[in-house]
């Protein structure tokens, strides 16, 4: 009789242990990317300007010097990118420091703008030129990688 019951709780035990590993197994798989997934998963499209990690800005040749690219930085804000004649590239925020409105880019003053209340900052360095704001724009990490402009992380 207690041979029997032994029989039993090992018998018990082994459908228990089979029913977590199938489980495990099952989460496990629902969680991981399949190759399905890494072949969807395609980088966002360098021409539309979005940027994610790894993924181009834009392409330095299609740059045009002194006119400024508008693109989505990593983080998920507005951004604008420059290109100096000495094939140079900087960035900076488009949120302004005042109250976040998005600032633009004149050309013909060469001064990024805010439409809200009239904020004026320096194209190259982000600098306030005139208030209500006191603080620069913040200055986003670019890289030239051969034609390419990344977003340094
Ligand atoms: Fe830009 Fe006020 S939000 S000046």
């Amino acid at each position: 009789m207690k041979n029997r019951r032994n029989i039993l709780k090992v018998g018990i035990l082994g459908l228990f242990s089979v029913v977590i590993t199938a489980c495990t197994k099952a989460m496990t798989d629902a969680s991981s990317p399949t190759a399905t997934d890494a072949a969807t998963n395609t980088p966002s499209d360098s021409v539309t300007g979005s940027s994610t990690k790894g993924a181009a800005i834009a392409q330095l040749s299609s740059l045009k010097v002194g006119e400024g690219f508008n693109f989505t930085a990593n983080d998920g804000t507005g951004a604008i990118l420059f290109k100096t004649k000495d094939e140079k590239v900087y960035a900076l925020s488009r949120i302004c420091t005042h109250q976040g409105c998005a600032v633009d880019f004149d050309l013909a003053q060469n001064k990024l703008i805010c439409p809200c209340h009239g904020a004026i900052y320096e194209t190259v360095s982000g600098n306030v030129i005139s208030g209500p704001t006191i603080k620069n724009l913040k200055k986003i990490n670019v890289k030239i990688d051969g034609d390419n402009i990344m977003e340094v992380i």
